[in-house]
């Protein structure tokens, strides 16, 4: 079907015009004009992740310096020294596998890994740690901060009765990056800091009828030129029922995101991790009826360097887009098995002690200014963002273990 060409038709709401080069904006114009409004997900897939120009194949990344925005491991190194003491206590739990795999999903530029592995946790010698990024240019980052090794490794033979490695099987941390989980049986740690957020979403607006889906579409503007516009259709019977079920009392006009593929992703997670792994996701979160009772702005987010950005729609392919994660939508897949803050979560896995630690040794080098006492001090200004209930504190750790 070929959309026809027209004014934004009343309520229809427009975005300020998309640059008319090519790259997304062009692509996703073209796309519209052959298959008619296009649902957000697919306009995202595009903008995000496109090999040519999307916002990760073109620089955009998480990063203090060189990035567009902070996540908890670009802090500094003290999340990933409680990342650390997490999977000591977990592999412990686990009665010490060897190999112990965990797998981390939205990798980045490689900073969590390269921070857990700086901590030294006891579990190294078995440690295979496989980063999962499906942006190339930053998975090309990797090896610049990490000793990279062939895939096979992070999977080397077990024996199957005892399930130690087979004899010659090399000794640990071996790190491994790829494009996407690998499909292999658990049982693993699979971990995501900010990821989901992340993963393309679609949107529904409730109507004085019942649920609608926000799609993508083309308007012309006031000047002539072809703008990308919202325009709204019925939602398809299964997904209405669903949002009827997680927000019967939505108030007309009332948005909620459609996690599509965040479930998706949670689905093949859990299949990695097998029945005796875990999956760790670490995000800004809601409720679905809680992000309706919010304006979309609040938690649909766009980011470049360092600033919010602006609507969805605007600079397609320049800007960072993200949406807090809908927790009851994930729980369809399967409930989580626990929940809570990331500050609780780092209190719960040993932070006092490294920050402790941190002013012992301010305060004995303090005056030498030497790399341990700039260290010691740098942790101790870390944990307060790490733990700041209105920041990265309040963001949501999910379990499913
Ligand atoms: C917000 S960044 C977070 C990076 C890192 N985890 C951190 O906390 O700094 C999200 C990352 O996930 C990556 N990503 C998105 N979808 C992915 C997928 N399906 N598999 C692996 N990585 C993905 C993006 O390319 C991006 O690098």
């Amino acid at each position: 079907m070929s959309p026809a060409r027209r004014d934004p038709a009343p309520g229809e709401r427009s975005t300020p015009a998309a640059p008319a080069a090519s790259g997304v904006p062009a692509a996703v114009a073209a796309d519209v004009r052959r298959h008619g409004p296009v649902p957000l997900d697919r306009v995202l897939e595009r903008a995000l992740y496109d090999p040519a120009s999307g916002f990760y194949e073109t620089g955009g990344r998480a990063g203090a310096r060189a990035g567009d925005f902070l996540t908890s491991p670009e802090v500094g190194g003290l999340f990933g020294a409680v990342v650390a003491r997490a999977l000591d206590g977990w592999w412990r739990a686990m009665e010490a596998p060897d190999p112990f795999v965990v797998v981390e999903a939205g990798a980045g530029p490689g900073t969590l890994a390269r921070t857990v592995l700086a901590a030294g946790p006891e579990c190294a010698p078995a440690l295979r740690y496989v980063l999962v990024e499906r942006s190339a240019a930053q998975r090309r980052l990797h090896a610049e901060k990490l000793r990279l090794e062939d895939p096979a490794l992070a999977f080397a033979p077990v024996d199957p009765d005892t399930e130690a490695p087979v004899p010659g099987s090399p000794v640990g941390p071996i790190c491994v990056s790829l494009a996407e989980l690998p499909r292999v049986a658990g049982p693993a740690v699979v971990l995501a800091n900010e990821l989901l957020d992340n993963l393309p979403f679609g949107l529904a607006e409730r109507g004085g009828d019942g649920w609608r889906e926000v799609r993508v579409d083309l308007a012309a503007a006031p000047d002539g030129r072809e703008r990308l516009a919202e325009r709204t259709v019925p939602l398809d019977a299964e997904r209405a029922e669903l949002l009827d079920r997680l927000v019967p009392e939505a108030r007309a006009g009332a948005r909620v995101p459609l996690q599509d593929a965040a479930r998706a992703w949670l689905r093949d997670a859990l299949a990695l991790a097998g029945p005796r792994g875990r999956v760790v996701v670490v995000d800004y979160a809601a409720t679905t009826a809680e992000l309706a009772a919010r304006p979309q702005q609040e938690w649909v987010r766009t980011y470049r360097a360092h600033a919010r950005g602006g609507g969805p729609l605007d600079d397609l392919g320049l800007q960072d887009v993200t949406c807090e994660v809908a927790v009851d939508q994930l729980a369809l897949i399967r409930h989580p098995s626990s929940e809570m803050t990331q500050a609780d979560w780092l209190l719960a896995h040993g932070i006092e002690d490294l920050v402790a630690a941190a002013r012992a040794t301010w305060a004995e080098r303090a005056h030498l200014g030497d790399l341990a006492a700039l260290t010691a001090r740098s942790r101790i200004t870390e944990a307060d963002a790490l733990l700041d209930p209105v920041g990265l504190g309040g963001f949501r750790v999910l379990e499913w273990a």
